[in-house]
């Protein structure tokens, strides 16, 4: 496996593969790899010919209080993920070398970021649209993969992928769990002990939300209250948001039909946790 830190040498990578008419395929991650990573990491191996694996902690996406000098960066760790699933080429450009002195380009996807996470993290898909867009302008990578895990993000770049004809195609796949329930993530390490426990919570509010459009509830706000009252009835958990949410625009609905996602986030302590489940309404 090569390490890649400079964009010149990784673009010198992607013209030989681009000769030799392989198809070229991208992880883009934040580094601290752990199972969900790996498994999309795996589906992309079989998939295509070269495989780039990027490793960038983004600051243009974390907001001024959020946790950017202490997300985890346990980089050998991450090296030695990519080099058993054996990834070609682990592309770790620097910050300054990715938004050099004179940057300014944004790319904006303004519909699909205003909402849940957007209202939350308000520059936060700006920063994602923009390094996934400069990500695939350096890779150009004919497929890429995202998690559901991070719903609004995987719209969002379909639909940007989409409108500037990045000509990406892009496969998302299912969220990846611990044994209980809890989906996984790089800042599951912030949770205490107590909070791990009780982290379960987000993943059964939303399962009592399928539920009750299994049973035959079809309004946005009542499955919408389900999913609260389960969250609420641990003293130590708040709600951002959870919603019923049309799966391509991301709009609230009123009224449940056909496929539908649900989602939500939840604050344990100073520990933000999202997840979200695709429902098929009967
Ligand atoms: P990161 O959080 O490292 O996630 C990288 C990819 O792994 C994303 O597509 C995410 O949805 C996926 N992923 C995370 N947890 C997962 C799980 N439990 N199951 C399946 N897939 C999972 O998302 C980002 O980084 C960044 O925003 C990025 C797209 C790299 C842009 O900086």
């Amino acid at each position: 496996m090569k390490i890649i830190r400079s964009l010149q040498a990784l673009t010198t990578w992607r013209n030989r593969w681009q000769r030799e008419g392989v198809t070229i395929g991208c992880v883009p991650t934040m580094g601290a790899l752990h199972d969900g990573h790996r498994t999309l990491i795996r589906a992309a191996r079989v998939q295509c010919d070269a495989l780039v694996v990027s490793i960038l902690v983004n600051p243009t996406q974390f907001g001024p209080t959020e946790d950017l000098a202490k997300y985890p960066r346990p980089i050998a760790k991450d090296r030695a993920l990519c080099r058993e699933e054996g990834v070609d080429v682990c592309f770790e450009p620097t910050a300054t070398s990715m938004y050099p002195g004179g940057f300014q380009t944004v790319v904006s996807v303004p519909a699909l970021a205003r909402r849940w996470e957007g209202h939350v993290r308000p520059h936060h898909f700006a920063g994602v649209a923009t390094v996934v867009t400069k990500l695939f302008s350096l890779i150009r990578p004919h497929r890429a993969w995202f998690g559901q895990k991070d719903f609004q993000q995987a719209a969002l770049v379909q639909r940007l992928v989409k409108d500037l004809n990045l000509g990406v195609d892009i496969i998302v796949r299912t969220t990846v769990r611990e044994a209980d329930g809890l989906a996984m993530s790089s800042r599951n390490v912030y949770l205490s002990a107590e909070d791990r426990a009780t982290a379960t919570i987000l993943y059964a509010g939303l399962q009592a939300g399928a539920a009750a459009i299994r049973q035959g509830t079809r309004d946005g706000k009542a499955i919408q209250e389900r999913m609260t009252a389960v969250i609420l009835s641990h003293p130590s958990a708040s709600v951002d948001y959870l919603a019923v949410c049309d799966p391509v625009s991301l709009e609230p609905l009123v009224r449940v039909a056909g496929r539908i996602v649900l989602l939500g986030a939840i604050r344990l302590g100073r520990v933000r946790l999202i997840d979200n489940l695709i429902v098929q309404a009967r």
